[in-house]
């Protein structure tokens, strides 16, 4: 049975307000009809750049443009949303200084009509963070597991195993919520880290493989739709669409080669008035 939240917009106060109290619910989309569906269930839908490894085949989020996340932004906020719209800030298009930070955050923002960005990094680019709020630029934080920095971190590696690692990731949530995030997303991090950061910083924490600990969850909604055969330990599949598909996909093929697809209530014939279709909402017509 599903539970369907009210039907407000959300903004970046209501989801301030969640810390501590109500689950903050969010998952990825990156396009019109997935958006849709998601809308009436959670509180943030995230654009995220996992695009690129879940759309577009890359193996790593880092080939993803300003471009990719405008293009899918635009597609889902033609949703028409209720849940927050969040778009990632891609690498390579904003670490070299906070103005080039803001060009690209502006432009998402722009031509999207998002509602916030999201941006990787800690204590090096709580200067850009605070650089984009002074002017406008609401921004979701996302700190431990970074994807953007696997080439630098040698691999998609759990964060909070050693003291020094605690350390530095509870500086760096301090550092992202002094510097004005509104929430900030933690990815691959230990229980008692997520909670004593969760604890500590006064900012909804959002996490992804990082305990019930946090003020929310998200996960990329293609795993949790049980679409891939492999996906990391903090996923649950909550479905399993990859078999529903093949299992489709396979009547389908068989229907069709057998001859009973299409039949007669498929097919029109010349003697009976063809029924215009609806321009939208027709199944892709
Ligand atoms: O890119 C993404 O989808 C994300 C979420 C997994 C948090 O950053």
């Amino acid at each position: 049975m599903s539970a369907i939240r009210p039907s407000r917009k959300r903004n970046i106060a209501s989801i301030r307000a969640q810390k501590g109290g109500e689950p903050i619910i969010a998952l990825t989309a990156y396009t019109a009809m997935m958006a849709e569906i998601l809308d009436p269930h959670v509180d943030v839908i995230l654009v995220g750049d996992s695009v690129g490894t879940v759309l577009h085949g890359h193996e790593t989020t880092i080939p993803v443009t300003v471009d990719d996340m405008i293009f899918h932004g635009r597609s889902v906020a033609r949703a028409n949303l209720k849940a927050l719209l969040v778009i990632d800030i891609p690498f390579g298009s904003f670490e070299a200084s906070p103005e080039q930070a803001y060009q690209t955050a502006s432009r998402i923002l722009k031509e999207t009509g998002a509602d916030a960005v999201k941006m990787e990094g800690g204590v090096t680019q709580a200067p850009t963070i605070e650089f984009l709020v002074n002017r406008g630029v609401p921004v979701m934080a996302h700190i431990g597991l970074r994807p953007q920095a696997v080439r630098a971190t040698g691999g998609y590696r759990i964060v909070g195993k050693t003291n020094d690692e605690c350390i530095d990731l509870l500086e760096d949530a301090r550092a992202v919520a002094n510097a004005g995030a509104f929430s900030v997303v933690l990815e691959g991090v230990v229980e008692s880290l997520a909670a004593e950061i969760t604890r500590t910083i006064d900012i909804p924490t959002i996490g992804i493989g990082a305990s019930p600990d946090c003020d929310g969850q998200v996960l990329v909604t293609e795993d949790m739709l049980g679409m891939f055969d492999k996906t990391a330990k903090f996923v649950r599949r909550f479905a399993n669409l990859r078999a529903v598909i093949s299992d489709a996909v396979s009547d389908y093929a068989r229907e069709v080669r057998d001859g009973s697809f299409p039949a007669e209530a498929e097919t029109y014939s010349a003697d009976k008035p063809v029924t215009p279709l609806p321009i939208k909402k027709s199944g892709g017509q």
